[in-house]
């Protein structure tokens, strides 16, 4: 008697843990709406859609960039940017339709793949659901995205 009792609350937990990782968003899942520009590899296409490697790191470093990341993603893109050394001028899509999850975890994603994770400062942050939520009402466009991208003082 006792031991059926233990197996059915074995097998409640079981349950529970599934269903609370199916509503976990998968980064890498996510990142499938990314790869046609950006890549597999991160390094993007030359001319066209800039390297997230060992980019996006530099990004999230400057003061500010953490909030600038999530807008990019949320309101898109335009206008003259410079990676590494490289131009780049063409315009990144909004991602406005995705949930503050699948956000939040397409960008923890880019912040940690291709070796980015060791580029990070000690005390980084990963970017929390509500963090992505907290941008909603920003409703930029993705030219006044650029020129919020100029006050960064990237290099
Ligand atoms: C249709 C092509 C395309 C897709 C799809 C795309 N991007 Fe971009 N992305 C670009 C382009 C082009 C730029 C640079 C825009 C410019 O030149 O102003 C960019 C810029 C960025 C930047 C800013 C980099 C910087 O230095 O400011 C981030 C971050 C980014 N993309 C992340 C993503 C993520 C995450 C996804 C998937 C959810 C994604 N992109 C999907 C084309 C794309």
């Amino acid at each position: 008697m006792k031991r059926a009792r233990l197996e059915i609350l074995v097998a409640l937990a079981f349950t529970v843990l599934s269903v609370a990782a199916m509503a976990q968003s998968n980064g890498t899942e996510v990142y499938t709406r990314c790869i046609g520009c950006h890549k597999d590899t991160g390094l993007g296409v030359p001319g066209y859609a800039p390297p997230l490697a060992a980019h996006i790191p530099d990004v999230e470093k400057t003061p500010g960039g953490q909030t600038y990341l999530i807008q990019v993603l949320l309101y898109g893109l335009k206008g003259d940017i410079q990676v590494k050394g490289k131009r780049f001028n063409a315009t990144m899509p909004a991602f406005a339709d995705l949930t503050d999850e699948e956000a939040a975890a397409v960008l923890n994603r880019i912040l940690t793949n291709w070796g980015n994770d060791k580029l990070l400062p000690k005390d980084h942050k990963a970017i929390a659901p509500v963090d992505v939520k907290a941008r909603r009402g920003d409703k930029l466009t993705p030219e006044q995205v650029h020129a919020l991208r100029g006050k960064l003082g990237l290099k």
